[in-house]
């Protein structure tokens, strides 16, 4: 097979950036993992995580991957200098895109929502502490969501209440925008709507990536040859149902991302 772009994330949350990567590439070759039996990597330790990610990032490199994206923002804050360091070949990460949502912020609250480990490491909160005093940026912390959504729940009364009690504790009135600091969020776009009204603004990290991966891929001669659509395949740990499930997500991402 002619060499492909790997994308890994825990579960079925980087299936959204493998639909931007393949809009905007559309003649790539595509190989996406979910690691969803060890999913939520967001309440794991440091090291589970960098040994998960390594394991799945090696794998994908010994298949011949010419670029990685860890298309999951638990395992880049975790674990994205060390593969770095490892591999001599580019691996793109996830950032929260909290300096577009400061950029418009016109004086509401900012509310990023990933997942615990995401939220305690340095990665982010150094960008906290860059971006310091430009806006109010509130941390929320979301674990069971990320189960939620590996079991196919993005809509619905359960997802919805679980989000409001999330949010209980601050003042939705305030509330300007929301950052999506985990792939597995950006299938809740229309249920934070529900819940905050069509006014509420929604960022994420997709944009950046997909136009961090077409720039080195441009820059590293890497761009493929091919005129036509090229192959995507995605596996999954857990099991083949996972799989359908991930392409069926593949398929309903752009109307849901609407
Ligand atoms: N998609 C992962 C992220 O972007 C989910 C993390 C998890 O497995 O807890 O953070």
């Amino acid at each position: 097979m002619e060499s492909f772009i790997g994308v890994f994330d825990s579960g079925m949350g980087g299936v959204t950036v493998l639909a931007d990567l393949v809009e905007a590439m559309p003649c790539e070759n595509y190989i996406f993992y979910g690691d969803s039996i060890n999913a939520p990597y967001g309440i794991k330790s440091q090291n589970d995580i960098i040994a998960l990610t390594d394991k799945a990032v090696e794998d994908l490199i010994d298949r011949g991957a010419k670029v990685v994206v860890v298309a999951c923002n638990t395992a880049t804050s975790a674990a994205i200098n060390y593969l770095r360091d490892k591999y001599p070949i580019p691996i793109i990460g996830m950032e929260p895109a909290i300096k577009p949502a400061l950029k418009d912020n016109v004086g509401g609250h900012i509310a990023v929502m990933a997942t615990p480990m995401t939220l305690k490491l340095d990665k982010f909160n150094s960008l906290i502490d860059r971006l310091k005093g430009k806006g109010k940026v509130l941390k929320i912390s979301s674990p069971k969501l990320v189960t939620l959504v590996e079991k196919g729940v993005i809509s619905g009364n359960e997802i919805e209440s679980y989000i409001m009690e999330i949010f209980s504790d601050y003042d939705a009135e305030k509330m300007e925008s929301i950052v999506l600091g985990c792939t597995h969020f950006l299938y809740l776009k229309r249920v934070l709507m529900n819940i905050f009204g069509e006014g509420i603004k929604i960022y994420d990290g997709n944009i950046g990536t997909v136009n961090r991966v077409k720039q080195i891929l441009m820059e590293k001669s890497l761009v493929t040859d091919n005129q036509t659509k090229g192959s995507i395949r995605i596996e999954n740990s857990l099991s083949d149902d996972m799989v359908k499930q991930s392409f069926e997500l593949f398929n309903k991402y752009q109307e849901l991302k609407r």
